[in-house]
């Protein structure tokens, strides 16, 4: 199948992966209300045409959070990407490495930071959850920063893991035991491919950071229980004063939906924000990313870097967030589609789509460059 736009490489995913990983993908909270309008929020944004504007050059390159950026994106976190294709952080931050654009590897990424980094010809981003042992969390800190990493992303819309559907019906988190063995290898024979590439050849498959608190021959399971329980839901805004002060890098708050959390993470002393549903898969009914961004990028006014997630499968997606206000955004499962589908290669081709996608747009928009966006956006 020849993969044109983001949207195939969602197809592709689906034929290669098992059930239970591309469910996992694809998948948002509750009945994915919020999925579905992440999604339908940013169609319903309309662009302005301008023509006769002289766009021979379209710059897309900008500046993010201390680093040159080819695009105004970030490869945003996604726990378990190690799954969609053989050492999969490693092959996406490659990609991410080989196109000039930040990779932000998950706390609960299958390869660990020093693999990542090391491999990947950079040092990378950094998402961290507030985890009850608070030693797990220095520890983190302690690596990332031997690793290199500049940039800590702090995700506070996970207090407690929401509750995924498809996850239990594809059997990904039902309950542990001989069905769920044999639904999953029932659906592991199916895909021979990935069977190859990661389910023999990736052997032996690792767990990450959260290994170095688990015993030795922990399994799967171990992790999910593990994560299920380390998640602080008491975390408040005096614990992110605590963090702030530990870490001397850029901070960026992911997970803030409303104007007042926003300017509440500036006066903590972020330096950047994402405005983020966690892709529909937290609270179920909130509202799109691409509702709650314009306000407050209007209160923020520059002060931080506005981020914003959610929905973005095409450069117009990304377009449409930056008219209306954003500053970058990150992409996450429009990343996942392409190593899943085609590891490396498919993550490097998602990202030259979207580059392309953006490069029309604007200079049908009569966009030269990044800022003559903001605005741009026709409001009903
Ligand atoms: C995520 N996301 C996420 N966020 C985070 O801070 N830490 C994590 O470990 C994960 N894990 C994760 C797994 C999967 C499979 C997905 C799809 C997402 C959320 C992610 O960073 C981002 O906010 C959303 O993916 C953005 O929405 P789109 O681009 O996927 O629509």
């Amino acid at each position: 199948m020849i993969a044109a736009d983001v949207m195939d490489y969602r197809e592709l995913a689906r034929r290669r992966l098992p059930r239970f990983l591309f469910d996992y993908i694809d998948g948002g909270a509750f009945s994915e209300t919020t999925l579905r309008r992440n999604r339908s929020d940013l169609d319903a944004v309309s662009v302005r045409q301008s023509v006769l504007s002289g766009v021979d050059h379209v710059e897309l390159a900008t500046s993010l959070l201390g680093r040159s950026s080819s695009l105004p994106l970030a490869l945003a976190p996604v726990g378990m990407a190690g799954m969609n294709a053989r050492r999969g952080e490693v092959q996406a931050a490659r990609a991410a490495h080989g196109a000039g654009v930040p990779f932000c590897l998950s706390t609960v990424s299958t390869c660990t930071i020093e693999e990542v980094s090391q491999q990947s010809g950079e040092p990378v981003w950094f998402q961290l959850y507030m985890i009850k042992d608070r030693g797990f969390m220095r520890e983190m800190l302690a690596r990332a920063t031997a690793a290199g990493t500049s940039v800590l992303v702090f995700t506070v819309d996970m207090p407690v893991p929401s509750i995924r559907y498809r996850d239990r019906r594809s059997g990904l988190s039902a309950t542990a035991g001989l069905s769920r063995a044999v639904n999953q290898a029932i659906q592991v024979s199916t895909r021979p491919d990935w069977l190859l590439d990661v389910g023999l050849l990736g052997r032996p498959h690792t767990l990450g950071h959260i290994a170095s608190v688990l015993d030795q021959k922990a399994g799967i399971d171990a992790f999910w229980a593990w994560m299920a329980g380390n998640f602080d839901p008491s975390v408040t805004w005096k614990d992110l004063e605590t963090l702030r002060a530990e870490w001397p890098g850029k901070l960026v708050i992911k997970g803030i939906l409303d104007q007042k959390e926003a300017l509440a993470a500036l006066a903590m002393g972020a330096d950047g924000i994402v405005v983020s549903n966690h892709g529909g898969r937290q609270l179920d009914g909130a509202i799109s990313t691409i509702s709650a961004l314009p306000s407050i990028s209007e209160a923020i006014a520059g002060r931080l870097t506005v981020m914003m997630d959610g929905g973005i499968r095409s450069g117009l997606d990304i377009v449409r967030s930056l008219a209306l206000g954003a500053d970058a955004v990150m992409i996450g499962r429009a990343w996942a589609y392409g190593l899943g589908a085609r590891g490396q290669a498919g993550v490097t081709s998602v990202l030259d789509i979207l580059a392309d996608e953006m490069r029309v747009s604007m200079a049908l928009m009569g966009c030269s460059k990044l800022s003559d966006l903001k605005g741009k956006a026709i409001s009903d």
